[in-house]
């Protein structure tokens, strides 16, 4: 890893296998910019606490699962700094320390929160679950990254941590960089949800066997008016057609051509989407399958990953007290 790279820190919550809206969302560009960033790739498990406190039976099991996802799509320990949120304690200590200079308010209007809060059907909000931006910006500055990829909907959160990052500079001393989000597409469901997600169950699984994906595809919601082969289709408002164009783009001028004119029917579509999401995934399943006989590889390179971690935030968290003047013994 080369300190003079610019550096990078995402994550995700480990909620479970990861699909292939992570993939055109996220993992397919963190396996590209690994290479020209020092790259750092948080696994979430203190915010998945947010929602699932009461039963974290499951941690364990899903931060190996998105470990070995992140290994089997291609991002390289060599390049990249896989590690778990709660085993970093700078992490936490630096939550604390921000959560000092945001009001409650500023918290409870966060749009992302709004509607998450909704869609769980919160009533009445957890310290916890309020503050995850406070923790998050602490996940993207211990180790003082500079660029963020996310999506749009972690803006409200990218734009939080900007503001203590400033805040911090301003009022103790300028340690930290102001971090830039870049932003990233989304893929929808194979319900046509604008989301493909867990817990809409609308998401093909890059660990999902072939003929399950070929089971799932046929499931996907195509133009509604289509009855024959022979009826003119309506590729714009097609969720196949969607994915065409991301999976087989090279393809889909003539496949758009084909459809409005009523020479391809859906169930032919479909079985070319299968065959290429099939192909896509093949590598991605076999590299899978070999982490899941090696398990042990994947808690090294975790725990290799976390140790590197700390220490980055060791060397932040001295300037942080520092900074704030609270480093009394040294
Ligand atoms: N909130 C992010 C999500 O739900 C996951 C996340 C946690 C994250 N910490 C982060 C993303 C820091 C980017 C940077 O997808």
């Amino acid at each position: 890893m080369n300190t003079l790279k610019k550096r990078i820190l995402t994550g995700d919550r480990p909620t479970g296998k990861l699909h292939l809206g992570h993939y055109v969302g996220s993992l397919k560009n963190r396996v590209k910019l690994q290479h020209d960033y020092d790259t750092f790739i948080l696994i979430a498990d203190v915010q998945a606490l947010t929602t699932n406190w009461e039963d974290p039976t499951q941690l364990g099991r899903d931060v190996r699962e998105v470990a070995k996802d992140y290994l089997a799509v291609g991002i390289d320990p060599k390049e990249a700094n896989i590690f778990v949120q709660s085993m970093v304690p700078q992490i936490a200590e630096l939550t604390v320390f921000y959560s000092m200079m945001v009001s409650v308010n500023v918290l409870r209007h966060n749009p992302t929160i709004k509607t998450e809060a909704a869609q769980k059907g919160y009533t009445d909000m957890t310290y916890g679950f309020l503050g995850y931006p406070v923790s998050q910006t602490a996940d993207i500055t211990f180790c003082n990254a500079d660029l963020v990829p996310v999506g749009k909907d972690q803006m409200p959160h990218m734009e939080l941590t900007r503001k203590l990052v400033r805040r911090f500079n301003d009022l103790y001393a300028p340690v930290f960089h102001e971090p830039e989000a870049l932003i990233q597409g989304l893929l929808i469901g194979l319900d046509g949800n604008t989301k493909m997600s867990k817990s809409l169950d609308n998401a093909i699984y890059l660990s999902d066997p072939a003929d399950e994906v070929m089971r799932k595809v046929r499931t996907a919601v195509t133009d509604p008016a289509r009855i024959r082969k022979d009826d003119p289709g309506h590729p714009d408002i097609c969720t196949v057609f969607a994915y065409q164009k991301e999976f087989a783009p090279e393809f889909a001028c003539e496949l758009e051509g084909a459809c409005k004119a009523g020479q391809i029917g859906c169930v032919e579509c479909k079985k070319r989407l299968a065959a290429t999401l099939n192909a896509l995934l093949d590598p991605i399943r076999e590299k899978r399958a070999y982490y899941d006989e090696h398990i042990d590889e994947v808690e090294d390179i975790l725990k290799a990953g976390t140790l590197k971690a700390r220490e980055v935030g060791a060397e932040t968290l001295a300037k942080v007290r520092d900074a704030m003047k609270i480093n009394y013994f040294k």
